[in-house]
């Protein structure tokens, strides 16, 4: 199996705290506007956010869930994260390198935004199979990609369509639009 690199994000954010500008970004602030009001029920109790970056989502993502872990495998982006959201005592900073450090916990909510497309299809199916075996039934799971032109493994239609083939997921929500797709799925 293969993912992109670690060495990639670590040449991304040697050169900024925030590469893709999630703080600022009117795109992104709508994205995930849209992310947030797509999940279907109001709290969710343990939710999982691999991938998590400068937390932006995840402030959101906060206030929809009893707890919210939230990872990634960059400690920069991880600090800045928590130090944002340091008034906020149910969510919880982890530097996790996924799939291989996957919590042993179960959630009732997984967010895959920007970044399932960092792996191949075999590493795909394996963490959207390490999903279904870390979830509740009736636990959602969200992916939310880009859908333009980039150099990572995949495509985030694809990215989607590899999730999508897990027979234990049900899609609830299908948002696409030029710039990004935004899928619902829920654990049957
Ligand atoms: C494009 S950013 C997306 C950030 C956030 N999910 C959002 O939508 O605002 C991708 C993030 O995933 C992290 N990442 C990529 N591969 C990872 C892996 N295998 N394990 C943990 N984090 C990873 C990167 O360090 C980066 O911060």
């Amino acid at each position: 199996m293969s993912s992109t690199s670690l060495t990639y994000f670590q040449k991304m954010y040697a050169d900024s705290d925030d590469p893709w500008n999630f703080l600022h970004s009117d795109y992104e602030k709508r994205k995930y506007a849209l992310t947030v009001a797509s999940l279907p029920k109001e709290l969710y109790a343990n939710a999982f956010e691999p991938g998590c970056s400068v937390g932006v989502l995840t402030e959101l993502l906060a206030a929809r869930c009893h707890r919210l872990l939230a990872a990634d495998f960059m400690s920069i982006p991880l600090l800045c994260a928590s130090n944002r959201l340091a008034a906020r005592d149910n969510v919880q900073f982890e530097e996790r390198n996924i799939p291989d450090d996957w919590p042993d916990e179960i959630f009732d909510l997984v967010v895959l935004s920007e970044i399932a497309y960092y792996f191949d299809d075999a590493a795909l199916a394996n963490i959207t199979e390490l999903i279904v075996s870390t979830t509740v039934v009736g636990a959602h799971v969200v992916g939310v990609h880009w859908r333009g032109q980039t150099n990572y493994p995949l495509s985030g239609d694809r990215a989607h369509e590899i999730i999508a083939q897990n027979a234990a997921l049900q899609l609830k929500v299908h948002h696409a639009e030029d710039d990004f797709v935004l899928d619902v799925w829920e654990r049957a």
